[in-house]
C-alpha cells in the first residue's frame, strides 16, 4: 500500500511563496490502477514527481508498505520498486536503447528479451536496440522506449505522466493493453484520455493542487465534462 499523507509543496516565485500542492491524502492499493486527471496546471505532474522523489515535499508523508519514502533519494525509491515515465522523457547522450533496457531491468537482457519489450510498445526492435537514446529519436519514439523501460523494470509502483503524449501514430489499444497487463502493481497514470480513464479502478481529479473528487469513472464523468465546458467557455 502506498500512503500519501497531507502532502504540501510550494515553490518560490520572484520572492513570493507559491503553493502548488495543498494538502493531498491518498491511499493506493496493489493491483489497482489510478488515473489522475484535471485541468492543466492543477498539479498532476508535481504530485507524481513528489511521489518519485524528483522533487521533495515541504510537509507530509509518503509511505510504501510502511517504508518512509520521504527521506529517500530517487535511486533509493527506484530500488524500493518505484518506476517513473516522464511527460517529456529525459534523454541520455551516448547510451544505447539496449543499455537502458538492461539498466531498467537490472540484468543483461539477451536480444530476444530486449526485442520483446520493444515489440510490446510497437517498435520494430532491430531498428532500435543499437540506437543511442537521444534527440535523434522522435518524441513519440522516446516515449515508447521509456514505456518499454518501465515494463522491463516491472516495479511495485508504476508511474506514467501522460503516456499518450506523442504516440498518436501508435494505437491506444496497444497502450491500454500494456497497462491492463500490469495487474499486481500500484499503477498511477496521469491522463486525460477516455480510453485510459476507462482502465481506472479509481479516477482522482485534481484542481488547484487539491483533490477535487475521486471515484469510479461513471461517477466522475459528469464533472470531467463540466471542466471541459468551463475551459471552452
Ligand atoms: N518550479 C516551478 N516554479 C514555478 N511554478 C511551478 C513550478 N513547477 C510547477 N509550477 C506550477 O505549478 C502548477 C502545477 O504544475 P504541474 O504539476 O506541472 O501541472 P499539470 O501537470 O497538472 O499540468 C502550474 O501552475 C505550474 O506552472
Ligand atoms: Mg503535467
Amino acid at each position: 500500500m502506498l500512503k500519501i499523507e497531507n502532502l504540501h509543496y510550494s515553490v518560490n516565485e520572484n520572492g513570493t511563496k507559491k503553493e502548488i500542492i495543498k494538502g493531498i491524502d491518498l491511499t493506493l492499493d496493489y493491483g489497482k490502477t489510478y488515473v489522475i486527471t484535471g485541468p492543466n496546471g492543477s498539479g498532476k505532474s508535481t504530485l507524481v514527481k513528489l511521489i518519485m522523489g524528483i522533487i521533495n515535499q515541504d510537509e507530509g508523508n509518503l509511505l510504501l508498505d510502511n517504508i518512509d519514502l520521504s527521506t529517500l533519494s530517487i535511486d533509493r525509491r527506484a530500488k524500493e520498486g518505484l518506476t517513473f515515465a516522464f511527460q517529456k522523457p529525459v534523454t541520455f547522450k551516448g547510451i544505447k536503447v539496449k543499455d537502458l533496457l538492461d539498466i531498467a531491468s537490472g540484468k543483461k537482457n539477451n536480444v530476444g528479451q530486449s526485442c520483446e519489450y520493444l515489440a510490446s510498445v510497437g517498435l520494430c526492435a532491430k531498428d532500435y536496440i543499437d540506437r543511442p537514446f537521444d534527440d535523434s529519436l522522435s518524441g513519440g519514439e522516446q516515449k515508447r522506449i521509456e514505456l518499454a523501460m518501465a515494463l522491463a523494470k516491472g516495479g511495485k509502483v508504476n508511474i506514467f505522466d501522460e503516456p499518450e503524449a506523442g504516440i498518436d501514430l501508435w494505437s491506444f489499444e496497444n497502450l491500454t493493453k500494456l497497462f491492463s497487463n500490469m495487474t499486481d502493481s500500484i499503477n498511477i497514470i496521469v491522463s486525460h484520455q477516455q480510453k485510459i480513464l476507462e482502465l481506472a479502478d479509481e479516477v482522482i481529479m485534481l484542481k488547484n493542487g487539491q483533490i477535487e473528487r475521486k471515484g469510479n469513472l461513471k461517477d466522475i464523468m459528469p464533472f470531467l465534462n463540466e471542466n471541459k465546458c468551463q475551459r471552452l467557455m
